[in-house]
């Protein structure tokens, strides 16, 4: 008989079903970890990152939780459009929003004392597509891979015996990064800026810009058109809490402030998939537009709250690389938004008001 009878027939598509249903229900359960207790996910990474802070803040950012919304838009130059086909270098203007924030968890961290400080964008241009970044100050990231930086984040959480991160954890660590020996050399010797204005923001990673001449592979960085000023160890502690934010907005009061978006194409040997190596300081710059602020809001009610200034989100003309760091960024974003909105819907309180003890 070429058949099988139609119970037998019923009975083959219900197998056949279970089957789907379990390869789907195996692949989500690999895709969350539960088979695979060791496997980098997004959930444990920002799990690990969560585990670093020993207060829990609901409702905020899991990293660089403390930030100022801010409004303005971005001026395209020629040599942009020659680059990319990007929308926003045909235009001469585009809006924007953005965020300026401090590395941290805790959204009530002291501005003056943070390393790490970030500007996030999103670009609207007028065919509809959108540009988001989030660029820190550090010139270069302090991890080459995914596990390396989860490995390092769980290094820096703090000991329940101490309540502090393990030195001799930290330095194992370190030993065995070069990543983060570079990172940490930068940290040391780099002067501090004594402004949001006056530091500059750096992409990190490569991406492909797509324009007439054909592909390039670039990194960008917003220069600062504020002269540097430096701040020193002394003023840094004797700082207000909101000593960049208050500086901030008392500079928008008189005036934009601007930063030129500056790329540095790829030479032979530049990796684009390790944002953690730099490249040669001889690498032809271009410089493509301008950031230029006009005005900044409170986090708690202002239009940058809740986005996700997910970097992988590109307009057609600028494409991602390679690099798994980028990529890994896009999904623990994801699970940071998820988490705060979540708690947001449950109506944690994300006013932004410090408790009494972070209070100077
Ligand atoms: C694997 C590496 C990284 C991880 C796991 C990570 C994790 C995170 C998380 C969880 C957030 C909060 C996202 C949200 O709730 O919207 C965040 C924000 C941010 N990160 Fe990262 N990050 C990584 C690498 C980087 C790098 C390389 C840069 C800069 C070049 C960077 C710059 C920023 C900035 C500027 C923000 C704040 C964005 C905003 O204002 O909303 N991060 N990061």
């Amino acid at each position: 008989m070429p058949y099988p009878s139609a119970p037998r027939r019923r009975t083959g598509a219900y197998v056949a079903i279970a089957a789907i249903v379990a390869s789907i229900g195996g692949a989500f359960a690999w895709t969350a970890g539960w088979l695979t207790p060791d496997r980098l996910t997004p959930a444990r990474m920002t799990d690990a990152i969560e585990a670093t802070s020993t207060t829990p803040y609901p409702g905020f950012r899991r990293a660089h939780a403390k930030g100022l919304c801010v409004t303005g838009h971005f001026e395209s130059h020629p040599d942009g459009a020659a680059l990319s086909r990007a929308r926003v270098f045909a235009d001469a203007r585009t809006p924007l929003l953005g965020r300026m924030s401090i590395g941290g968890g805790s959204p009530y961290g002291l501005d003056a004392q943070a390393r790490v400080r970030s500007m996030a964008l999103v670009l609207r241009a007028g065919d509809g597509s959108e540009w988001r970044m989030a660029m820190n100050s550090f010139p270069f990231f302090g991890a080459a891979s995914a596990e390396a930086f989860f490995e390092q984040t769980r290094a820096s959480a703090p000991d329940p015996a101490t309540g502090k991160p393990d030195p001799a954890r930290m330095a194992a660590y370190a030993a065995a990064h070069p990543a983060a020996q570079r990172f940490a050399a930068w940290a040391k010797s780099a002067p501090w800026s004594d402004s949001f204005a006056n530091t500059a923001y750096n992409g990190v990673h490569a991406y492909r810009f797509i324009g007439p001449a054909g592909e390039r592979m670039v990194r960008w960085s917003m220069r600062p058109q504020a002269p540097f000023v430096e701040m020193s160890a002394a003023q840094r502690d004797a700082a207000e809490g909101d000593y960049l934010q208050d500086e901030l907005r008392a500079r928008l009061a008189d005036g934009p402030v601007r930063w030129d978006m500056v790329v540095t194409v790829a030479g032979p040997g530049d990796d684009p998939a390790d944002p953690s190596t730099p490249w040669p300081d001889d690498r032809a710059q271009v410089t493509v537009g301008t950031v230029v602020l006009t005005g900044a809001q409170d986090q708690a009610t202002g239009a940058c709250r809740d986005p996700n200034f997910d970097p992988t989100i590109v307009p057609g003309g600028v494409a991602l690389s390679d690099d798994p760091i980028l990529a890994a960024r896009a999904a623990v974003y994801a699970q940071s938004f998820d988490r705060r909105e979540r708690e947001i819907a449950r109506g944690a309180d994300v006013g932004g008001t410090p408790p009494q003890e972070t209070t100077r």
